[in-house]
């Protein structure tokens, strides 16, 4: 946490002081200036907000677009949707798993990536699917997911 940051999440919390149901935006903007929602901003936002911190927390674990742990700089999905499950998705997560040396779920150590895997993606016609932050990737095979990875620094 930088002093940049710490002084953005006090502007934000200065433009919600006093407007009641300010608990998600201030959890949306924290994320969005820290990138996940470290324990000590959740504490922070709990004393702004003048209620328990067990109170955030608990919306912040409620809600999927609340991140707890550091997040990659990108992220992978990869689709699990039936059409995809049915053209061999799994042998992609598989691929990516092994090229990056963790798990569904987690981050790599020098946070480059993390792999988050999704339900349908929307594009059933380019199965089996991942998308690389915002950039999808169609009619994969396993053998050209390293070659893919390599283009995200
Ligand atoms: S099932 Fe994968 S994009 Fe729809």
């Amino acid at each position: 946490m930088t002093r940049e940051q710490d002084e953005a999440l006090e502007a934000v919390f200065a433009r919600y002081r006093g407007q009641p149901g300010a608990t998600i935006p201030l959890l949306q903007e924290a994320q969005e200036i820290y990138g996940y929602l470290p324990q000590e901003v959740i504490r922070r936002i709990a004393r702004e907000l003048g209620v328990p911190v067990s109170k955030v927390f608990g919306v912040a674990t409620f809600y999927a677009q609340f991140h707890l742990k550091p997040r990659g700089r990108h992220i992978i999905r990869v689709c699990q949707g039936t059409a995809c499950h049915v053209r061999g998705s799994a042998t992609i997560l598989e691929a990516v798993e092994e090229e990056l040396g963790i798990s569904r779920g987690e981050t790599t150590a020098d946070l480059r990536f993390t792999i988050e895997p999704v339900a349908c993606l929307g594009c059933c016609g380019l199965a089996p699917v991942m998308m690389v932050n915002e950039e999808t990737h169609g009619r994969l095979t396993k053998d050209q997911v390293a070659k893919i990875l390599a283009q995200y620094p």
